[in-house]
């Protein structure tokens, strides 16, 4: 018989591993080893031909941190200052609460015990297939990294706009050129108990059965 999974605990973890911002403890050191071990299971994700392109900068230095921070504060400001304006127009319900966690975010991103860039080997380029090849060889084992980590009490966040200043933090980190960055993420213990499922679309309304539904 094959073995069965604790559907309540898988999918607890599924729909519970959240963006965590304001609940990020700064001030308890996570160890490195932990986060090797996120890293170690995160490698099980699927590659194109088994590759494993995959490279992850851990980066602790407090110098380092503040240098990521203040690169990903510069994209931040005019980005979130579009955000608002937009919300403003629209009234986009839940974007504030989002808006008022990414601020927090922002302000305190060097305080993260690790700052956490996946990397991969190559640079997107070619045909859709390539560049679907490269992210698709590379995001799932992010994602399961950030599984890993809340299983283990750690908490991360998905970022990517630090990337607007990608040569300078390849600059800060010495990144050869051949090497893509594809996210960049806080890791720290959080508080607090548990998380809540997120506010998604219904399943029904987005799966199309045998041919796209207009
Ligand atoms: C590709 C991608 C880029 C993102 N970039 C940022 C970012 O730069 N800053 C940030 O605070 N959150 C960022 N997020 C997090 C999203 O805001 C978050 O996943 C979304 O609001 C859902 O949050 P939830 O899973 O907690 O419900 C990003 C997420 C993804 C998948």
């Amino acid at each position: 018989m094959a073995e069965s999974f604790d559907l309540n605990q898988t999918d607890r973890l599924l729909t519970t591993t959240r963006a965590v911002r304001k609940r990020l403890d700064l001030n308890r050191p996570v160890p490195r080893e932990l986060i090797t071990d996120c890293i170690r299971i995160a490698c099980q994700a699927p590659a194109g031909s088994n590759l494993q392109r995959w490279r992850w900068i851990v980066v602790d230095d407090p110098d380092l941190k503040m240098g990521l921070a203040d690169l990903y504060r510069r994209a931040y400001e005019p980005y979130i200052a579009m955000q608002k304006d937009a919300v403003q127009r629209t009234g986009r319900s839940g974007a504030n609460a989002i808006m008022d966690s990414s601020d927090y975010l922002a302000t305190v991103l060097h305080q993260a015990p690790a700052l956490v860039i996946p990397c991969s080997l190559g640079v997107p380029e070619g045909p859709q297939g390539s560049v679907a090849g490269f992210y698709g060889s590379v995001l799932p084992a992010v994602w399961s990294f950030m599984l890993a980590a809340r299983s283990r009490g750690l908490g991360t966040a998905w970022t990517t706009l630090h990337l607007a200043f990608e040569a300078e933090a390849r600059a800060l980190l010495g990144i050869p050129d051949t090497v893509t960055q594809v996210a960049l993420t806080p890791v720290a213990y959080y508080t607090g108990d548990t998380f809540k499922p997120g506010n998604r679309r219904p399943a029904e309304e987005i799966t199309y059965f045998n041919g796209w539904k207009s």
